[in-house]
């Protein structure tokens, strides 16, 4: 696996150079202290240098790819999928792929996808990139939502292992509602209402959220649904090595922490750094802590999220990597 975040550093200074809001209120509100916007780049732009280093990293060709799937809400183009520029951008020589839309919870409904086609045998491996560039969906006059927000993207390989006894994706859990559907949207550029002068000037294509709403729903949701997945697979919070969290808000990761009874230490953040990458924020905090030569073969890690539909889940999974080496 690997990740790509673009190097231009922005700091809650620069919000507060252009909004009434302070680095204090993002911070304690948020966890926030920076985050990475890439003004001139496209997704597929984030998600190729990712891709490249983690089929380098496997020492894959251009025909070992059987399907790319990527999962975001800023696609490209609302088509064709990214997923089919980003086959062209690399090469890749002899594969079929889609997008994904799941919002915060897509790189996670695309794990259990992919996990199911290499399960069934319908493809041997799969590219799978997470990953947003939030910057060209988010309002940079509205300050309750433009300081959430990050551009990054992960890549990671999935395949099956021969050797017998691994384990891998062990396990997932996923919901959908679209009764949150209002809390948190884009309302235009979509086909109920396409773009036209009113759209733009009423500001309609950028993310809309009502904070306080979605942060109740994603506190009960997140929280619940990982200590579901750790019931069903009688995991106690000692046997779990790592908590994999959506990077949404502290606050909400600290309440899922809370309900688990895991060690802070346990838990992978990059929110600070990153802000919420959306699909982005799961393979890059994991392929960060691979990075760092943090997670050793056999660790338990639960990944989590909630996010805009409402869509949220949990995945266990065994780490069946050697440590990295660099
Ligand atoms: O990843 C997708 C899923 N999304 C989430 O999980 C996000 C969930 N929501 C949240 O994380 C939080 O609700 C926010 C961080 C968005 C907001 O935090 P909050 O503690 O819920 O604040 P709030 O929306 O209740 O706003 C409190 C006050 C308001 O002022 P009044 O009405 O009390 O005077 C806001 O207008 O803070 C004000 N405010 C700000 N002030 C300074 C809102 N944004 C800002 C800002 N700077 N950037």
């Amino acid at each position: 696996m690997a990740h790509y975040v673009p190097p231009e550093v922005y700091t809650n200074a620069f919000f507060e150079e252009r909004l009434d809001t302070s680095d204090e209120w993002i911070r304690t509100r948020t966890g926030i202290r920076e985050r990475r916007f890439a003004f001139n780049a496209g997704t597929s732009t984030l998600m190729k240098p990712a891709a490249e280093k983690a089929m380098e990293r496997r020492g894959l060709g251009k025909d070992d790819i059987d399907i790319v799937i990527c999962a975001t809400v800023t696609p490209d183009h609302v088509f064709p999928s990214t997923a089919c520029i980003l086959q062209d951008a690399l090469g890749l020589t002899n594969c079929w792929g889609f997008d994904i839309s799941a919002a915060c919870s897509g790189f996670l409904f695309a794990l259990q996808t992919a996990r199911s086609l290499v399960e069934s045998g319908a493809a041997n491996r799969i590219l799978l990139c997470g990953g947003d560039r939030m910057s060209a969906i988010i309002d940079m006059k509205d300050r309750t939502t433009s300081v959430l927000f990050g551009d990054g993207a992960g890549a990671v390989i999935v395949e099956a292992d021969e050797n017998p006894g691994t384990v891998g994706i062990a396990d997932s859990v996923l919901h959908i509602d679209g009764a949150g559907k209002r809390f948190l949207f884009q309302p235009a550029g979509g086909s109920v209402k396409p773009p036209s002068t009113d759209t733009v000037e009423n500001r309609e294509h950028y993310v809309k959220q009502d904070g306080k709403t979605v942060f109740k729903a994603a506190v009960v949701g997140m929280a619940e649904v990982t200590v579901d997945i750790m019931e069903r697979n009688n995991l106690s919070a000692d046997d779990v090595a790592w908590l994999v969290p959506h990077q949404a808000n502290l606050r909400i990761i600290d309440a899922t922490r809370e309900r688990m009874g895991l060690d802070p230490k346990k838990v992978m953040i990059n929110i600070d750094r990153l802000g919420n990458t959306t699909a982005g924020t799961i393979p890059i905090c994991l392929s960060e802590w691979y990075e760092q030569g943090r997670l050793n073969k056999g660790d338990k890690l639960i990944l989590s999220s909630f996010g805009a539909g409402y869509t949220w889940g949990s995945v266990y999974l065994q780490w069946e990597l050697p440590k990295y080496e660099s």
